[in-house]
Formats: C-alpha cells, structure tokens, sequence
C-alpha cells in the first residue's frame, strides 16, 4: 500500500481496523498521560547536527549487542496479547521481524506459547520478565524460555503492578475472550490490571536479580530505569544491559521523557553494558537521535502492534523494513557511516 509511508500512517490505519476498547488498551499511558506525550515531544525538539563530506555511500546499520549480530540497532519492545490485534498473535510479530531480522523481546504476557514463537523467529529471541510474588510462577517462566531457546531475559523493574489507565477503567477494559497469558500456569485472566494486583511481586528490591542469577544463566537485562543512580546500582548487581523506560508511560505519568533521561544514564554506566532506550520512537530519524544521545540500540512499542493490525506478519516487516529504510537515510544525511558497537559487559562480579 502506498498510502503507508510513515510510522504514523501505520498507526492511523490501525486505529481504522482496531475496536475501540483494544485501541485505548495499546495507545493509552497512566493517569493524565503526560509522561506518554513527554516521549513524543522530546523527539520532535530533539535535532542531530550533520557531519559533511564523510565519505559516507550505504551507512551499516548493523551492530552486535550482548554477543549477537542485529542487523539494525532496534528490537521489538515486549508488548502483551498480540492475538487481540490479530488471531496469529506473537507468530505473526516473529515471522515479520525474521525477515530482516529484527531481534524480538516477547512479553511474559504473550498470548502464544514460548516455543511456537521460537519455531518462526529469525533473529535473536530475548524473554521480557515479569517477578511474580510466587517464585515457581517466575521460574516456569523462564524455564520455557530457556527451552525455547531465548538468549536473554528482561527483568521489567516499573511495574510493581500494572497502574491505573483511565481508558481502560473508562471502557472496563476486559481481554476479548479466547485471549490468555498462555505461558503462565494460570492463563486465564481477564483484566491484567487485576492480575498484577494479584499476582506480580508487589515489593521488588535489588535482591531479585541475585536470585535470578541463582536460577538462569541467560544475560539479565532491566527495563524501566530512569535515574542515573539506578543504572549505577543496576550494573553494581552485575546486569548485563540497562533500557531506559517508562513502559510507553503507561506506569506513571510524572515521569520524564525517556529521551531527556538518556544522556545522564549513558555517562553514569560509562560504557559498562549496553544502555537501550525505548519509548516515542516514531521513526529513523528518531532512532538516530537516541543513537546520538548514547543509546546502543532502541525498542520500538506501539509501532510494531499497529503493523501487526494492518496487515499481521506482512505489516510487521512493512514497518520494520520502513523503519531501516528510514534509519539508513538519517544516517546517510547526517553523515554518520555507521552504529557504534555496544560494549560487552566489563566481568564485574555479581553480588552474591
Ligand atoms: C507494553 N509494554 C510492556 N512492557 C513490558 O515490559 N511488558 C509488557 O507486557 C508490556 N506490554 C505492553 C503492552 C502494550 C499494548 C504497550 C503499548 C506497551 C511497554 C513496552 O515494552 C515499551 O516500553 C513501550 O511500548 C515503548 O514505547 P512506544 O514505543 O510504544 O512508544
């Protein structure tokens, strides 16, 4: 379709074929969603200097990030319940993002079981995680994982529980029917914000990761760090990457736009472990911007869901391979040949 040419056209398709109450579930944030529009509207300020006469003919966008090769500095953020936007569910997302590949972190919540996930993807599979207050439900979870053969876990660290979002509470948002968590023992929920408030571990502390190092092998990455002082912490507890987050501020609305946190992050880690950075990313000019300001890769949210809305795994990879269209030209304009790599993680011990 010619009509899709950007991102937001993607999205304004989306909105055409989506219910409303699934709509409002994906684009909506926290209380007044001022921390969603933060995102946004830090990258339409933000501007990247170009550099001249590089010598610059095809930019390489690919980059190695924990030991693997991505063909693109970006990845699929874990979004939950893909078969409400389209009955192939999370199939769908991996077989879009195999065709580049675009790496794929796949929500604890995902809709479609770990393994049949794994069997279509392309590119580095990686677990988002969520800490269940029952430890058996968090290790069943990453035991599937591990048998599905995903090469990282993705501890998520804002979400004590899931926050209250007015759209949902507004339209009394409940999963359409047929829509489960199938990788969790108990899959039947039918509100997630009612199943955090149950389930999730509501009192997470720094003592988490060391028992997750006591169960998996698999590199620990956080998501969800703002401050400066957490990444500090984060990498003293031995992480092996840091993605700077408000969960697409859907957790809680006075926090910061992503973008403006990054540089603060990015100083205080000093190179230590790859920081990604997700949140607004509407574009390749906006992954630029967040390479520029030190991220060593992006996740991209909503995006991929309106994608998977308009045309399932085909529209995936339209707006995955729109965006690497996107990204190869920003860096070609703005003279920069290529991604720097990521750094491995310096060998700091874990705390015991
Ligand atoms: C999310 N996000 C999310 N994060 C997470 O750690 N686990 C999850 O299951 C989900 N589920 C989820 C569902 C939906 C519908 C959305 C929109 C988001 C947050 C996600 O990983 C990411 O942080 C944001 O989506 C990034 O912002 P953009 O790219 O959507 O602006």
């Amino acid at each position: 379709m010619t009509s899709l040419l950007t991102l937001h056209d993607y999205a304004a398709e989306a909105s055409r074929r989506l219910s409303p109450p699934v709509w409002d579930f994906i684009e909506g944030g926290q209380g007044d969603e001022r921390s969603l529009r933060a995102n946004r509207e830090a990258f339409e300020r933000a501007t990247v200097v170009p550099r001249v006469l590089t010598g610059t003919a095809e930019p390489e966008t690919g980059t190695r990030i924990l030991g693997a090769d991505w063909a693109v500095p970006f990845a699929i953020a874990p979004t939950a319940f893909h078969a409400m936007v389209h009955p192939d569910g999370e199939r769908a997302t991996a077989r879009g993002a195999a065709a580049l590949p675009v790496p794929y972190v796949v929500s604890t919540m995902a809709s479609v079981p770990f393994a049949d996930i794994a069997a279509v993807a392309g590119g580095p599979l990686w677990l988002q995680l969520y800490a269940f207050a029952d430890r058996g439900v968090t290790r069943h979870v990453i035991g599937q994982a591990e048998a599905a053969g995903m090469g990282a876990l993705m501890l998520t660290v804002d979400a004590p529980r899931l926050a209250r979002r007015l759209r949902d509470l507004r339209r009394d948002f409940r999963l359409p029917p047929g829509i489960r968590a199938v990788n969790l023992p108990d899959a039947d929920l039918v509100s997630p914000g009612e199943h955090s408030r149950r389930a999730f571990a509501p009192a997470l502390d720094w003592g988490e990761l060391a028992w997750l190092r006591s169960v998996t092998e698999l590199p620990l990455l956080v998501k969800g760090v703002a401050a400066a002082e957490d990444a500090a912490l984060a990498v003293a507890h031995g992480v092996d990457g840091i993605v700077v987050s408000n969960h697409g501020g859907r957790q809680f609305s006075a926090a910061p736009a992503t973008l403006d946190l990054l540089p603060a992050v990015v100083d205080r880690v000093a190179g230590a472990v790859p920081v990604l950075l997700d949140g607004g990313i509407r574009g390749g000019s906006d992954v630029l911007v967040a390479l520029d300001r030190g991220a060593d890769a992006v996740l991209v949210g909503r995006p991929v869901l309106h994608g998977l809305a308009v045309g399932g795994a085909g529209g995936v990879r339209g707006v995955l391979d729109l965006l690497a269209e996107e990204l190869s030209e920003a860096m070609l304009m703005a003279g920069r040949p290529r991604v720097r790599p990521a750094p491995a993680r310096s060998p700091v011990p874990s705390p015991a």
